[in-house]
């Protein structure tokens, strides 16, 4: 079996660069070079100081600090990295299609067919090339179909390594991965390619957790695993609607069911709705792909999971609406919390800016706290909405870096992402600050309710009447 003394990842974002960060530390011997079109992240991962790398992620300054430079680099000389690798990852953006055939549910796949164009052009030597973007199933056979058909003489191995790292615990997901998903051909050489790729786990994962299967059951496990963590989100979240209108407490609920060995307690955490940029990206491939099929009942099934998500949103904006006397035009609604969850300063489809423009529709003044997420990035998430004007966004939506100076005057807080931080807050000062009565709306469960009560706020936690 050859040896893997260089890999190169396309793609530096919230994929790309924690996982080759964890696979270069853990294997000194391998030469790896991440590489990305954005001059600008690929200037915020080489700079001095690692705390401001362009994916906050506990663990990961302290180990691009140990590696960077050592074996692992990163660069916008992608055709030089690519001709150098042994093996290459190809780690890039997979959004929901805008426009055309599948728009609104298909994966965009533009991004993955210009690497495979920009590998077949460079490519001198056999390599290896790994799918490691969240892909609807057939990818690794357009892929496949691209390099084999620029004829310059040049074996492709295709492999599909489906991420499952989940965004604030990525480093201790990789480093303790349940499982790694390895799938290729069943051809002699397609075997010594997953093998090879199965190595480089093996320096710190035990063999019994990477699994090698087919191409096609590694794209759907993806996609698979994905809509079963929503639905279990979706399902909780629909239950909270009926505790809301009964006594039943929706935390003692899901306490008493994940008690259930076969149902299991994670992943049952009642919310303003799941968010991030994977659950409802794959949930549409899913319904696409179902649909392509003729499965339609099969699609409608999935689709409910989103439908359900998008009612939690909804739901959160139209009780807040209807508690403050059903107005909220002109009023000071500060957000604590503005990514998908907490330990990242990702907002990918956030229930925040769902949120934000339901309220900003009636006219509310938002007043934004996030302690990770920068004003130019939510600016983004709203501009990209299309709802307003950008003029109109910035003006009925500010961002702020006080979360407690925000308080001052407004009428309502609402709690849209569970960062520990908000629950240390000295909330008798933050009732002080604000008009009365003073709503605060916890769509995270993070807040003890008889305490914020007796401090005199009018509260609502979702999943509790
Ligand atoms: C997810 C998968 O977990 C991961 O395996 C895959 O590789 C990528 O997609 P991620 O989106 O980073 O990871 O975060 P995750 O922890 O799964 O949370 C997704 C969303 O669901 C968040 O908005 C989170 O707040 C929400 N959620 C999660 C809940 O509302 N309740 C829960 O109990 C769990
Ligand atoms: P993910 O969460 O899947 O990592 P991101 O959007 O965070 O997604 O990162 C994807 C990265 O891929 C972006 O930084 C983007 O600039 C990069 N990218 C997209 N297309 C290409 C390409 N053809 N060549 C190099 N980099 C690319």
């Amino acid at each position: 079996m050859k040896k893997i003394a260089s890999i190169c990842c396309i793609g530096a974002g919230y994929v790309g660069g924690p996982t080759m960060s964890v696979i270069a530390n853990k294997c000194p011997h391998i030469k790896v070079t991440v590489v990305d079109i954005n001059e600008k992240r690929i200037k915020q991962w080489n700079q001095d100081d690692v705390s401001k790398l362009p994916v906050y992620e506990s663990g990961l300054p302290e180990i691009v600090k140990e590696t960077r430079g050592r074996n692992l680099f990163f660069s916008t000389a992608i055709d030089e990295a690519i001709d150098e690798a042994d093996m290459i990852f190809i780690s890039v953006n997979t959004p929901t299609k805008t426009y055309g055939k599948g728009k609104g549910l298909a994966a965009d796949l533009k991004y993955i067919e210009l690497c495979a164009r920009n590998i077949a052009r460079v490519a001198k030597t056999d390599k290896i090339v790994v799918e490691k973007s969240t892909l609807p199933v057939r990818t690794a056979e357009a892929i496949k179909s691209i390099l084999h058909n620029t004829g310059n003489h040049v074996n492709f191995e295709i492999l599909s390594n489906p991420e499952f790292l989940a965004e604030g615990t990525a480093i201790d997901d990789l480093l303790d991965a349940d499982r790694v998903l390895i799938g290729g051909d069943d051809t002699p050489s397609g075997k010594e390619a997953k093998n090879l790729l199965s190595s480089i786990y093996e320096n710190w994962l035990p063999k019994e957790r990477i699994l090698q299967t087919n191409v096609w059951s590694s794209e759907l496990s993806k996609l698979v695993a994905n809509a079963f963590l929503a639905q279990r989100v979706s399902s909780i979240n629909s239950i909270s609607a009926l505790c809301e209108k009964t006594d039943a407490n929706i935390d003692e609920v899901a306490n008493a069911i994940g008690y259930d060995s076969r149902i299991g307690p994670k992943f049952l955490k009642s919310s303003v709705g799941f968010g991030g940029s994977c659950f409802q990206k794959d949930i549409l491939n899913l319904v696409y792909i179902a649909k392509t099929f003729g499965l339609n009942e099969v699609a409608d099934y999935w689709e409910q999971v989103i439908i359900m998500n998008n009612y939690q949103k909804t739901r959160f904006s139209d009780h807040m609406i209807s508690t403050m006397f059903n107005t909220v035009a002109g009023k000071k609604i500060v957000f604590y919390g503005w990514a998908f969850k907490k330990d990242t300063n990702d907002t990918r489809e956030s229930a925040a800016i769902h949120v934000a423009d339901l309220l900003m529709e009636e006219q509310a003044n938002i007043v934004v706290y996030d302690p990770q997420v920068s004003e130019e990035r939510i600016y983004m998430d709203m501009d990209y909405l299309g709802t307003r004007s950008e003029a109109e966004n910035r003006n009925l939506l500010t961002v702020t870096s006080d979360y407690m100076e925000a308080t001052k005057d407004a009428h309502a807080i609402a709690i849209l992402t569970e960062w520990d931080e908000f629950k240390t807050y000295d909330w008798a000062q933050i009732h002080k600050n604000m008009l009365k009565p003073a709503f605060v709306f916890d769509g995270r469960r993070i807040l003890d309710t008889k305490h914020m009560k007796d401090l005199g706020f009018d509260f609502y936690k979702i999943g509790e009447s």
